[in-house]
């Protein structure tokens, strides 16, 4: 219990004075997806009201993740995009990252579609391109004003904890446009550790 809640990232300070030792003080782990899925671990992101929910295997590498980013009012003109940097650069997180995008569906049916991209540069517009880690399962989904990424990524064997970053902005004529540059969207990156917070 304690390492749940040291892995959760405490939002409300007035949430932490209401909850006694027994509760959970991360909004992520009352989530409850809409099929049902199950991730053994999850965490509240910093600086935006986003979620990640995974499960990992260190032995095979295989980590499941969903990434849910809400507060999505217009799912016709945004992108959301979550990343590792392979690089393990936690200054420069973005140029190198390698990319799960998700962004309006052209096709009728789905409201958002996911593809990957590997960033090569500042200057990218998320154009699509093969990712270095093998991957299944990408799936996309909106909801509640809140876009989910879902998929399945095989890190190397025995990875314990990476550089991920994550992200949202606007999307004109179909490209993904800048995202802003507020010390949030900066700050948007962080060490994930993936079997144990640090010690
Ligand atoms: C991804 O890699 C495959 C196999 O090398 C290649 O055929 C395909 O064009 C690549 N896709 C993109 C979007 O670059």
């Amino acid at each position: 219990m304690l390492m749940r809640v040291a892995f959760c990232f405490s939002v409300f300070t007035s949430l932490i004075l209401t909850t006694t030792a027994h509760t959970q003080t991360c909004r992520c782990s009352k989530y409850t997806f809409p099929n049902k899925e199950v991730f053994a671990t999850c965490r509240d992101l910093p600086h935006s009201p986003s979620f990640l929910h995974w499960t990992y295997q260190p032995a095979t590498g295989n980590l499941d993740i969903a990434f849910r980013h809400s507060g999505i009012e217009n799912p016709t003109n945004t992108w959301v995009a979550w990343a590792i940097n392979p690089n393990n650069n936690l200054i420069q997180a973005m140029p190198g990252a390698q990319a799960l995008v998700a962004i309006p569906a052209q096709s009728c049916g789905a409201v958002m579609r996911g593809y990957t991209c590997s960033i090569s540069s500042y200057n990218t517009v998320l154009e699509e391109s093969n990712i270095s880690y093998p991957y299944s399962n990408l799936m996309v989904t909106f909801q509640n004003n809140e876009v989910t990424i879902f998929a399945t990524l095989t890190l190397p064997k025995c990875t314990t904890s990476l550089v991920h970053l994550w992200q949202s902005g606007s999307v004109s004529d179909s490209v993904p446009e800048v995202h802003d540059m507020a010390s949030a969207n900066l700050n948007s990156k962080e060490i994930l550790h993936l079997v144990s917070p640090p010690t």
